[in-house]
Order: C-alpha cells, then structure tokens, then sequence
C-alpha cells in the first residue's frame, strides 16, 4: 500500500513538472475580451499553442466547430456563455481565413 501511494506521488510529481520543462506557461494569447476565458478553458487539457497552430486555417465557423468538438468529443468544461465568448474571441484574434464572419 506504502509503495503505490509512493509510485503515485511520483507520477503526479511528473505530469506537473512537464508543462514547466516545455515552456508552455509562456503562451500569452492576444489582447480582446474573451480572451481570459479562452485561457482558462482552453488550456486544461493542452497547451494553448494548438489555437495559434491552427489559426491560419480557421475563420469564425470553424472556430464554432471546432470548439463544440472540444466540448462534445473531449468533455472540455465550457459553458454556452463562455462558448459565445470564447468563438466571439477566437473568430475574431485567430482567423486567417477568408469567410462568413456573423
Ligand atoms: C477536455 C480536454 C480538452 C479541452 C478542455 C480542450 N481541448 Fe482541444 N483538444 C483536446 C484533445 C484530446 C485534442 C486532440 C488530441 C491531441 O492532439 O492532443 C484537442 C485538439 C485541439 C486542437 C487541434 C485540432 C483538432 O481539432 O484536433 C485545437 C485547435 C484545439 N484542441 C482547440 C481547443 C480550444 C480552442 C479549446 C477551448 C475551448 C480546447 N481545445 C479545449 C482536448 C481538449
């Protein structure tokens, strides 16, 4: 019993030390309303540097879809208020794609 809780300590010890050891804390998104939200939510499960990745492909829908995909698919935490906001932020600071904007 003393050595699982030792082995568990230890592995919990190591997921929290590897997002210090990428450097990931450092990713800060644009400045605009929404975007605290954005951080909040869109951080829990991985770094925030998928939403600069992708931005260049992106425009207001498909931040839409694939924000539900994150709620739908991966259970993300997000509420509908924080969804319009986050989609409002995320169409509107990280999309490079010409298309509907509403
Ligand atoms: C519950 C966990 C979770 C949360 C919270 C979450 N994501 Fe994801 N996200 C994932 C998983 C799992 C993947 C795909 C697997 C991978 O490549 O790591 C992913 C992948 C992505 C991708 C890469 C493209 C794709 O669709 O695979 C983008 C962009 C993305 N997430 C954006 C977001 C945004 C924006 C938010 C905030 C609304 C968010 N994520 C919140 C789990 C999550």
């Amino acid at each position: 019993m003393r050595h699982c809780a030792a082995v568990f300590a230890l592995t919990v010890c190591a997921f929290a030390a590897s997002p210090s050891r990428a450097g990931e804390e450092s990713i800060r998104l644009t400045e605009g309303v929404g975007r605290d939200v954005t951080m909040a939510r869109c951080a829990v499960c991985h770094s925030l540097d998928y939403i600069t990745m992708v931005a260049p492909v992106m425009n207001r829908a498909a931040w839409e879809a694939s924000v539900r995909k994150m709620i739908d698919v991966f259970g993300a935490p997000v509420g509908e208020e924080d969804f319009r906001s986050i989609v409002e932020y995320l169409g509107q600071h990280y999309s490079a794609l010409a298309g509907p904007r509403q």
